[in-house]
């Protein structure tokens, strides 16, 4: 799906700048002079910049945050923005200037002057996050962006450190695009159509269908998907950017594509949002996609569970005993606690087949997660303090909440079952950490591995800071960051 607001960087032009017509934006800090280029502006607005800068409402600003002069007398444009955005401005405040100037943004398109600013290129980054929309379904003129051109002082250099980060919004795009999409168009064979299309990047994509899946023996994910009429799939998207022979790193992504909890149905109140119940594979997703855009230098194999989870005449009903991959069999308590009996083949499969590196799990995998952490951190739960320190510190990075959860034993001995080795549901208490545990079963003692919840962050009720509300993308920009500090051979 393209996405519509085109950025470029040029010089420094005095005469574009007072004869454009459509938005200007300029930076400004109440403890900084007004930057050089912008001086020549102030002369035409006959000192407002310097007033702006210096009032009392731009102090109560935040860094990120803008004040607006409509129609200046003296400059033909339609509106000048005041950005208030220090010199020294964090990695996240730039960003949030940006998405400050997507929000305002309109069909006249804007320049920004950016000037000398260190972090033009994360000022473009946020502005092209935040003016992401999912426009797929509405009918009618689709809101259109002006191009946004920002002045610069080196035009190169900041198109260099831009390039990579369009990769990554582009990646973030298609998460958001995937967990956006409704139910009824998102099919497990669409979703894995549009899988199969990153081909074209240079993307391994090998689709495996039903029959594959009964012949390695998934019954715990195949049981999931027995009572819709979408088949089950799971697919594998190789990236080899990495030294030949070098054990991969292993994303594996929970990919309902429609949960109504099964037999053991949900609430009507709500259950739309299951449309999002795919979350954990379309991060997998964006992420094997902006790899594959910027050429990393890493190997990364992404996996992900397609399945939707009905009720039906051929639905696993409660009390069903089942048989993973690894051999276990699982009694199904509550056919809504599905997610973990899709990752327990997927994840067994993934170390059988690839001996990753690492294994790192992404699933919109409970409602407790959400009771614990709210919508502002995704919960990490980790069989390895490296693995959990090194996710967690990419997050603190991108600005993408996430707080490591505990583990143990005391958790683990609650999954016993009277009829099998192992049972889906516990009950209420520490619901989070007991389906962690769960998925622990089937990783191996040797595998570092973590296991990243993001029911709370994938969809939250409200719009984010780079993001309109809908589908964030979480967890696009942290694993490619982990990605790019941890495994790419320089
Ligand atoms: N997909 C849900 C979890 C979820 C809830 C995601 C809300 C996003 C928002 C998952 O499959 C589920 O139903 N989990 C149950 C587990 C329970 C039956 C043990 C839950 O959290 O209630
Ligand atoms: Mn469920
Ligand atoms: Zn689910």
């Amino acid at each position: 799906m393209p996405h519509p607001v085109a950025i470029h960087f040029r010089e420094i032009d005095s005469a574009a700048l007072g004869a454009a017509t459509g938005r200007l934006v300029l930076l400004g800090d109440p403890g900084e002079r007004i930057a050089p280029a912008a001086r020549a502006l102030d002369r035409r607005l006959r000192g407002a910049l310097a007033r702006a800068v210096a009032s009392e409402a731009f102090a109560k600003l935040k860094p990120g945050e803008a004040l607006e002069l409509g129609f200046p007398a003296g400059l033909p444009a339609e509106a000048v923005q005041i950005v208030r955005l220090a010199r020294r401005a964090s990695v996240a405040e730039a960003r949030k200037a940006g998405a400050t100037i997507a929000k305002a943004l309109g069909a006249s398109g804007a320049l920004v002057l950016t000037g000398a600013h260190r972090l033009a290129h994360e000022i473009s980054f946020g502005l092209a996050l935040r003016a992401y929309e999912f426009g797929a379904h509405k009918t009618g003129a689709p809101k259109v962006f002006g191009d946004v051109g920002f002045q610069v002082s080196d035009p190169e250099a900041v198109a260099t450190l831009a390039r990579p980060m369009a990769a990554l919004a582009e990646g973030v795009f298609f998460t958001r695009d995937l967990v956006n999409e409704p139910a009824n168009v998102l099919t497990t064979d669409d979703f894995a159509a549009r899988l199969a299309a990153m081909h074209e990047l240079g993307l391994d994509v090998e689709i495996l269908e039903e029959g594959a899946l009964k012949a390695l023996g998934m019954g715990a994910l195949l049981g999931v998907g027995q009572g819709s009429d979408s088949p089950s799939k799971v697919v594998v998207m190789q990236w080899r950017g990495g030294a030949e022979g070098e054990p991969p790193l292993a994303l594996v992504g929970k990919g309902v594509v429609f949960d109504t909890g099964g037999i053991s149905i949900k609430p009507a109140l709500g259950m739309e949002e299951m449309t999002m119940d795919m979350g954990g594979a379309g991060v997998v997703a964006g992420v094997m996609r902006t790899l594959a855009l910027r050429g990393a230098k890493a190997n990364v194999v992404g996996i992900v569970g397609l399945v939707e989870n009905m009720p039906d005449g051929r639905a696993q009903r409660p009390g069903d005993v089942v048989r993973s991959m690894k051999g276990d069999t699982i009694e199904v308590i509550n056919t809504d606690a599905e997610g973990r009996l899709v990752l327990a083949d997927v994840l067994w499969y993934a170390q059988e087949r690839f001996k990753p590196a690492a294994m790192i799990d992404l699933a919109t995998l409970t409602g407790a997660i959400i009771i614990g952490l709210g919508h502002e951190n995704a919960g990490v739960f980790a069989n390895n303090d490296a693995l959990a320190a090194a996710i967690l510190k990419a997050a603190g990075a991108e600005g993408e909440g996430a707080w490591r959860m505990p583990m143990g034993e005391a958790y683990d001995k609650k999954l016993k079952s009277r009829v099998a080795d192992m049972r889906n549901s516990v009950g209420r208490p520490a619901g989070a950490i007991t389906a962690a545990q769960f998925l622990a079963r089937f990783v191996k003692p040797d595998t570092p591995w973590a296991h990243l919840d993001i029911a709370g962050v994938a969809l939250p009720p409200e719009e984010t800071e780079l993001a309109p509300k809908g589908a964030t993308g979480w967890g696009v920009m942290t694993l490619d960051r982990l990605i790019r500090d941890g495994y790419e051979r320089r």
